[in-house]
C-alpha cells in the first residue's frame, strides 16, 4: 500500500505547476480575449471570451513560481524529485495551451463558451503539460513520467479538477460548477 501513497504523492508534486496554472488562469484571468473577438471561418469564434491574456500570462506565472519555489524544497531536502526550469515552463505554459487548443476544437463543433465537455475539459490540461515537456525536456519528462505515475495522473486528475471547480463555482470564481 505504502507504494501506491508514495506514488500519488509524487504524480501530485509533478504535476503542481500545471495543477497551480488552471485555476489561477481562472482566478486572474480576464480582459482581452486571446482571438481578440474575431470569429473563424465558420463564423463562431476562434477561441471564445473564456480565453484571455491576462488569464493565460497569471496562470502561466503562477505555475512557474510554484515550480520555482518546488526547485527550491527539492534541493533542500532531496526527498522530492528535482525539476529543471524548462519542464516548469513547459508544464505551465504546457497546461493552458492545452486548454487553448481544447477551447479551438470547442468552438468548432458548436460548443458555446464555458459548455460541458466530459473528459477533455479535465484532461486537456495534462495531455497539453506533457505534449510540451516532451518535447522540450524530453530526458527529464521520461525519467520522472514513468507509465505508473502517468497512469495516476490520468485517475486522480478528473477529480481533482471536478473538487476544484465546485470550489471555484461557490465561491464564485467560475460560472459552471464544471
Ligand atoms: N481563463 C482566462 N484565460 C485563460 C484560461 C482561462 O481568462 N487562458 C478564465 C476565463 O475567465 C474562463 C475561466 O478562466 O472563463 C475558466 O476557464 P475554462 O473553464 O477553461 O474556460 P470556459 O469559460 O469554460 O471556456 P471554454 O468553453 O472555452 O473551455
Ligand atoms: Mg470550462
Amino acid at each position: 500500500m505504502i507504494w501506491i501513497f508514495e506514488a500519488v504523492i509524487t504524480a501530485l508534486w509533478l504535476m503542481l505547476p500545471a495543477y497551480i496554472a488552471n485555476p489561477t488562469a481562472a482566478l486572474l484571468g480576464g480582459g482581452t480575449p486571446i482571438d481578440l473577438g474575431r470569429k473563424f471561418l465558420d463564423g463562431k469564434r476562434i477561441l471564445g471570451d473564456g480565453k484571455t491574456f491576462q488569464g493565460l500570462f497569471a496562470g502561466t506565472g503562477c505555475g512557474i513560481l510554484a515550480g520555482m519555489i518546488q526547485i527550491a524544497i527539492s534541493d533542500s531536502f532531496k526527498v522530492f524529485p528535482g525539476f529543471t526550469f524548462i519542464s516548469i515552463v513547459c508544464l505551465s505554459f504546457g497546461s493552458l495551451f492545452g486548454d487553448l487548443v481544447k477551447s479551438f476544437f470547442k468552438r468548432r463543433l458548436g460548443y458555446e463558451r464555458g459548455k460541458k465537455l466530459p473528459i477533455i475539459d479535465q484532461l486537456d490540461f495534462v495531455a497539453g503539460a506533457w505534449l510540451l515537456t516532451f518535447i522540450f525536456s524530453r530526458e527529464w519528462f521520461m525519467d520522472n513520467f514513468t507509465p505508473q505515475i502517468m497512469i495516476i495522473v490520468l485517475l486522480i486528475t478528473p477529480v481533482l479538477h471536478r473538487l476544484t471547480n465546485m470550489l471555484g463555482y461557490r465561491i464564485r470564481v467560475k460560472k459552471e460548477p464544471w
